[in-house]
């Protein structure tokens, strides 16, 4: 029986702009009234800047695939955010910086380097399994957090490589974790286009745990590239001329766009199995029948149908990234209407994912509908699109299906009685601050 999973109430028209203001600030996925779902494309103002929302394939198109160049560039909101931690890391900047960094940055975790790159996944998923095999029975866990840790420990021995990576999962993991509460989760005054100096300004301390971030991290690239192991890192470091700077901005670019991601992905896909015993029992033969116990490796990535639908459901209902934003650095057109430089650009997978027009029952969980021909064209954008696509997309699907199967053969999670879930748009969604589960073995 499909379910249909939490969402924040829908204004029924548009909001007031104080009320607007504070949703963008709180919650971005709240503000939107329900015509907006089913709407091709909106354009309004806020304050000083004018905004355009892409919500049909071919607007979305348009946008970020035929005026790729001219809305290349992140928003000021998203370059605030984030510039003091990733520099002019490939996430945040743009140009011809961009260019270089992506021709460097993207082969590294590319499909064809998927067999090399999933061993870490396995082995980091067996841990896990034998973790929550020693539980206690009925034994409660911070699914949220459970998940950030499994990816972190993935992503580090990835980058680092297998000895260095687990102790630094755990510095760089606490020290990114005090960024993220520092930076908070909007920086109004860019977006809304306030003097420069206004829009400068970054929480107090925050320079202080920027260098934190930056010792720990160039220690564990000194190392690794010291060490003879294979690692993302050195691999990086023989792609491109990147100088010491630039390979630390990297290497945090992919910690912050690789680990959160995916730890989110696979909260939500646990916490929408919880709520549907039917897809959970079904996920577990499966698993149980493909692995019989052990944990997934790349050759058994393509014979989990069904946990990969799970994972791409959980994908359309919950994006991880559920704003995408750009600003117009040349003037160009959509729909035939025009966008002034210094404009945002948004697509939107939270409205596109469940515009009516494109999905039957958009607001339910099924995720059998991922088993027959794949989504129309632009419609399903968890990764983004275009030139700025994610370079991890082979990488953090893998990683979900393998961590997903892996463990769903053996256990099954149920949500704390009572415990409220709603999706909060932070830097990425999250279903709230934890996600309180009991761990038995099926
Ligand atoms: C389920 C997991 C993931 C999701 C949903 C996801 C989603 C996204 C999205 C939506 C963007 C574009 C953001 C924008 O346009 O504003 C992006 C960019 C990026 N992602 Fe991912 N990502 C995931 C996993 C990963 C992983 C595992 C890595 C690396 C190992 C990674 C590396 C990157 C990088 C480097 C960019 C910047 C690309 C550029 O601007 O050229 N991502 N990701």
């Amino acid at each position: 029986m499909a379910f249909t999973p939490p969402y924040p109430p829908r204004p029924v028209g548009p909001l007031g702009l104080l009320a607007n203001l504070r949703g963008f600030r709180r919650n971005m996925i709240g503000v939107w009234p329900v015509a907006h779902y089913r709407a091709e494309f909106l354009s309004f103002k806020l304050l000083r800047r004018r905004l355009f929302v892409c919500n049909s394939p071919d607007t979305v198109r348009q946008a970020f695939v035929e005026n790729a160049t001219a809305f290349e560039r992140k928003s000021p909101q998203m370059r605030h955010a984030l510039e003091p931690l990733l520099g002019d890391g490939l996430f945040v900047s743009d140009g011809a910086v961009w260019k270089e960094r992506r021709r460097a940055v993207a082969p590294v975790t590319h499909v064809s380097r998927m067999a090399e790159l999933t061993p870490v996944m396995t082995e980091v998923a067996g841990e896990w399994s034998a973790r929550w095999r020693a539980l206690a029975p009925g034994h409660e866990i911070d699914v949220l957090e459970e998940m950030a840790e499994m990816t972190a420990e993935i992503i580090c021995r990835t980058l680092f490589g297998r000895r260095l990576g687990s102790d630094a999962a755990r510095q760089i993991v606490r020290a990114f974790t005090a960024y993220q509460a520092r930076i908070g989760q909007t920086a109004v005054a860019a977006m809304l286009r306030l003097p420069e100096f206004l829009c400068r300004i970054q929480p107090p301390g925050i320079h202080a745990e920027v260098r934190r971030i930056h010792a720990v991290l160039d220690r564990l690239i000194a190392a690794a590239l010291e060490s003879d192991e294979d690692c993302l890192v050195r691999a990086m470091a023989e792609r491109g001329a990147m100088d010491r700077t630039a390979l630390r901005n990297e290497t945090a670019t992919l910690f912050m766009a690789g680990h959160e991601t995916t730890a989110n992905t696979l909260a939500w896909s646990w916490y929408l199995l919880s709520q549907d015993g039917e897809a959970a029992a079904r996920l577990a033969a499966e698993a149980r029948g493909v692995l019989g116990g052990r944990p997934a490796g790349h050759a058994d990535v393509d014979r989990l149908p069904f946990a990969r639908s799970v994972i791409e459901e959980s994908l359309r209902l919950y994006p991880p990234v559920p704003v995408l934003a750009r600003e117009a650095v040349l003037p160009a057109k959509i729909g035939g209407r025009p966008v002034e430089p210094g404009s945002l650009v948004l697509v939107i997978p939270w409205l596109l994912h469940r515009n009516p027009t494109l999905w039957d029952a958009p607001d339910e969980f099924r995720p059998e509908r991922f088993l027959g021909p794949p989504p129309a064209r632009y419609s399903y954008v968890p990764f983004s699109l275009g030139p700025r696509v994610c370079t991890g997309q082979q990488f953090g699907l893998t990683e979900s299906v393998i961590g997903l199967a892996s463990l769903a053969q053996d256990f099954s999670l149920t949500l704390r009685p009572g415990h409220p879930v709603m999706p909060v748009s932070r830097l990425t969604l999250r279903p709230g601050e934890h996600l309180p589960m009991q761990v038995a073995r099926r």
